[in-house]
């Protein structure tokens, strides 16, 4: 999570004291100066900012034609949003199992494909890349769109290019938990045009007011109120700075405490899809006894144990329960769709047996490395 501080305090006060706080038709363009500079970063042609990482999910699936009778494929281990995204364009989710890099295992994800599947969105959980090479592959294979989830990779780099800029679409978020923090907001990214210009259509209600028309040469659909205000945007372009050094710090630190911890014969560091360029650290044990002793002693957080972020916990999904009994996407789909609690039972067995390793990189370099003796002592 990344701290915000006066700098973000300044930002936010400059917007209010511009006096328009609606970004279409500012005069100061913070909302419009982050979406640049978060392109450029992540190397996708387009950017647009809305008001959380759910929305982001649903914006890239509307924009991208996902709705009735499509299946889109979701790893069952991941924020809850992932999965409830589908279901908000009228598709439904095919839960995947993950591999021990705690990201989507490729060979299951090949064997979830049916005649419906349109879509896959990978989720690089943690901070950990998923083996986009792979996915990518798939995906080529069987014409499926891919939309990254980086929710909670904002920033992170997958050999060399950035999580979110590699499939169809990508969604970040920059929730108070997030690499990039203002308390809630999100962006999609993109370099397809028309997946774009479908985009600022969903996000802002079809309306094409705005600068939208120059934009868009399809007739105007209906869409939802996604749009973020300046003050967002202000305080996006602090964050936006931090966000490299931070990364940075917690690379070094990942790489000295990756190279103490594999020195454990009670565990080993989880396979990671791009070691080189890691920001965070997970192990895995033989055994779920062995995992959760350890995590009580040395304070670390048992990946099993983190609520929503488990298909089990998913109720509503699970239930295949909607607000309105007519707007159920399940009674959609070209096939009868089920979900049962051990239908993923490799994820499980997975997160039971994995511990995420706090990097400490808030302490001196020091201090990360005794952590780290004293988890291999
Ligand atoms: C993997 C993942 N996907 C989607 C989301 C949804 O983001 P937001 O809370 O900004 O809507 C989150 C947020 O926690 C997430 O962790």
């Amino acid at each position: 999570m990344a701290k915000v501080g006066m700098r973000e305090w300044i930002a936010a006060g400059r917007a209010i004291a511009a006096g328009d706080l609606l970004r279409y038709g500012s005069h100061s363009n913070f909302t419009n100066r982050f979406e640049q500079r978060l392109s450029a970063l992540v190397g996708a042609k387009h950017a647009l900012t809305v008001n959380g990482g759910t929305s982001a999910l649903i914006c890239a699936l509307a924009a991208a034609g996902i709705g009735p009778g499509d299946e889109v494929l979701v790893p069952a281990y991941t924020w809850m949003a992932t999965a409830a995204a589908p279901v908000a364009v009228g598709a439904v989710p095919i839960l995947v199992d993950i591999d021990e890099s705690l990201t989507l295992d490729p060979s299951d994800l090949e064997s979830k494909i049916t005649p419906y599947t349109r879509a896959i969105i990978p989720v690089h959980m943690l901070n950990l890349p998923c083996d986009m090479d792979a996915i990518m592959a798939i995906a080529k294979k069987h014409n499926l769109l891919v939309i990254e989830d980086a929710c909670q990779a904002v920033g992170v780099k997958y050999k060399d290019r950035y999580c979110g800029a590699i499939g169809d679409a990508g969604a970040f978020s920059f929730n108070k938990y997030k690499n990039i923090n203002i308390g809630e907001g999100g962006a999609l990214v993109t370099s397809d045009d028309r997946l774009f210009a479908r985009a600022r259509n969903y996000h802002d209600l079809g309306s094409l007011v705005r600068d939208q028309e120059a934009t868009f040469n399809e007739p105007a659909f209906v869409g939802v109120n996604m749009r973020a205000t300046e003050i967002e945007g202000a305080m996006l372009n602090v964050q936006l700075s931090k966000l490299q050094p931070m990364l940075n710090r917690w690379r070094k630190r990942r790489a000295i405490m990756a190279d103490t911890l594999s020195r454990s014969k009670a565990f080993k560091v989880s396979p990671h899809n791009d070691p080189k360029n890691a920001v965070s650290l997970t192990i895995i044990f033989d055994n779920e006894s062995d995992a959760e002793a350890f995590a009580q002693k040395h304070g670390l957080i048992r990946v099993f144990d983190t609520s929503k972020h488990i298909y089990t916990n998913w109720e509503p999904i699970l239930c295949q329960r909607t607000f309105h009994s007519k707007m159920n996407p399940w009674d959609w789909a070209k096939r009868p769709i089920e979900y049962h609690e051990d239908m993923c039972a490799k994820t499980l067995d997975i997160l039971k047996r994995s511990c995420r390793v706090n990097l400490a990189a808030r302490y001196p370099t020091f201090a990360a490395c005794i952590k780290a003796e004293r988890m291999v002592a």
